[in-house]
């Protein structure tokens, strides 16, 4: 039987493929099976494909860098955009996924708690869907490195609601890895004591 969870992994190869549009309502509707506060369900996804695609890629190429987010700055990672820009143009579909409830917007004031357990959910739903594709043998990635265009991506797909992330989606041609993880020790902190 399929382990989803083992088999998982982000892909960052991508072969022309076309993904059938049933598997993508089926990766969309498992993302809507996450929990939410108050069942609020506060994503919101869209689904870019051929020329859509292709414009967003085009925007990301001209704009990316041109804002550096702080992690950048620090970090010097200016170089993973590239790669990037490249997973997107050869992923079948790329999913933009927004927060329908940024708190600054629905109250007129940021309220930090209200936004976390938001964003909570949305990383399940996120989840969701990359273990669905997985179960449909389809890879994907999970990016934030769409970062440096934030605004100009919000305001023109979604201006009422707040970026959160894309999800690449495509057949992928990459070798299953092992999952490089820290153990449990690590990862539980008082182990010692169960
Ligand atoms: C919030 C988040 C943002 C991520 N952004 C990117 C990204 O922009 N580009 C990328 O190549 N991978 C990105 N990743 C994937 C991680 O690099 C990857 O999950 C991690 O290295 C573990 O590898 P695995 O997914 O194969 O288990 C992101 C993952 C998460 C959860």
């Amino acid at each position: 039987m399929k382990d989803i969870f083992e088999d998982r992994q982000s892909n960052r190869v991508f072969i022309k493929k076309e993904i059938p549009k049933q598997y993508l309502l089926e990766i969309i509707n498992a993302a809507s099976k996450a929990p939410s506060p108050k069942n609020r369900q506060p994503w919101r996804f869209y689904i870019l494909r051929d020329d859509d695609k292709s414009d967003f890629t085009e925007l990301f190429r001209i704009n990316r860098s041109r804002k550096p987010t702080l992690s950048q700055r620090k970090l010097n990672e200016f170089n993973s955009e590239e790669s990037t820009y490249k997973i997107m143009k050869d992923a079948d579909t790329l999913i933009l996924v927004f927060n329908i409830f940024p708190s600054e917007k629905i109250f007129k004031s940021k309220d930090s708690l209200f936004d976390i357990a938001n964003i909570q959910s949305i990383g399940a739903s996120i989840e969701n869907m990359l273990l669905k594709a997985t179960e449909l043998d389809i890879g994907s990635l999970w990016i934030c490195d769409i970062f440096s265009c934030y605004d100009l991506i919000n305001e023109k797909y979604f201006k009422e609601g707040q970026l959160i992330a894309a999800v690449a989606l495509g057949y992928t041609s990459d070798i299953k890895l092992q999952k490089n993880r820290k153990s449990l020790y690590e990862t539980i902190l008082n182990i010692q004591e169960l």
